[in-house]
């Protein structure tokens, strides 16, 4: 299951965020927002448990969130959609995860991982700003499965036909939620249009 996030807002911020002449600051301001819209969409099928709360006038029937909730993202771009979600869940238990695409196999390598004990029964969200082989995202879910996590979401911001399919088959119970489904990936396998290098355009990495 995948959704993209079709609304107005996320998509005039998108359309920010993709103008290569949008520098660092305003990029990372940007991962921040879109973030927070995409994650509220992505969050809306957690567990939740009713209780009961005593307001001046009377008892209320509300509910709460029922599940322990771990934020995972993956080195070094996802770290940009951090602040973003923890504003939305600002409880929530932070993961990560080491991934780099080999320049030439386009593979992704691990080189570090780190999950809290609540990840095993927990609620997962990976956030990663690019999804465009799958292949990082594939082995983040791979990680957490691994680790016992109770339920796995993952939120980017790109996204392709391609490496959704990926991810859909590796893993069709994970959810995947988007600001868009670009065309398609180049031969450097780089999301078309896209944004370019998200690790670099969020810290500056490069020009
Ligand atoms: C980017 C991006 C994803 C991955 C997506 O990271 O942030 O993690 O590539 O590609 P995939 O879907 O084909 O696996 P990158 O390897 O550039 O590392 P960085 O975050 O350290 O810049
Ligand atoms: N990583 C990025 O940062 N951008 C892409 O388009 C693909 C992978």
């Amino acid at each position: 299951m995948h959704e993209e996030i079709d609304h107005p807002c996320v998509q005039h911020k998108l359309a920010i965020i993709r103008d290569v002449e949008t520098g660092h600051k305003k990029f990372r301001e940007l991962a921040t927002e879109i973030t927070k819209f995409v994650c509220y969409e992505a969050l809306k099928h957690i567990r939740t448990k009713e209780v009961d709360v005593q307001t001046p006038l009377a008892i209320a029937k509300c509910r709460k969130i029922d599940t322990d909730l771990v934020v995972v993202p993956i080195l070094r771009a996802g770290v940009g959609m951090l602040e973003g979600i923890l504003e939305l869940v600002p409880t929530a238990r932070v993961g990560f995860v080491g991934l780099y695409r080999d320049e030439d196999t386009k593979q992704p390598v691990t080189y570090y991982e780190r999950f809290p004990a609540q990840t095993k029964g927990g609620t997962c969200i990976v956030i990663d700003p690019m999804l465009a082989t799958g292949g990082s995202t594939i082995a983040t879910i791979d990680l957490l499965k691994k680790a016992g996590a109770g339920k796995i979401v993952v939120v980017c911001i790109v996204t392709c036909r391609e490496g959704l399919q990926l991810v859909e088959e590796a893993h069709p119970d994970v959810p995947i939620y988007t600001a868009s489904i670009d065309d398609r990936l180049d031969e450097n396998k780089y999301i078309v249009p896209g944004l370019g290098d998200a690790g670099d355009r969020l810290f500056g990495t490069k020009h």
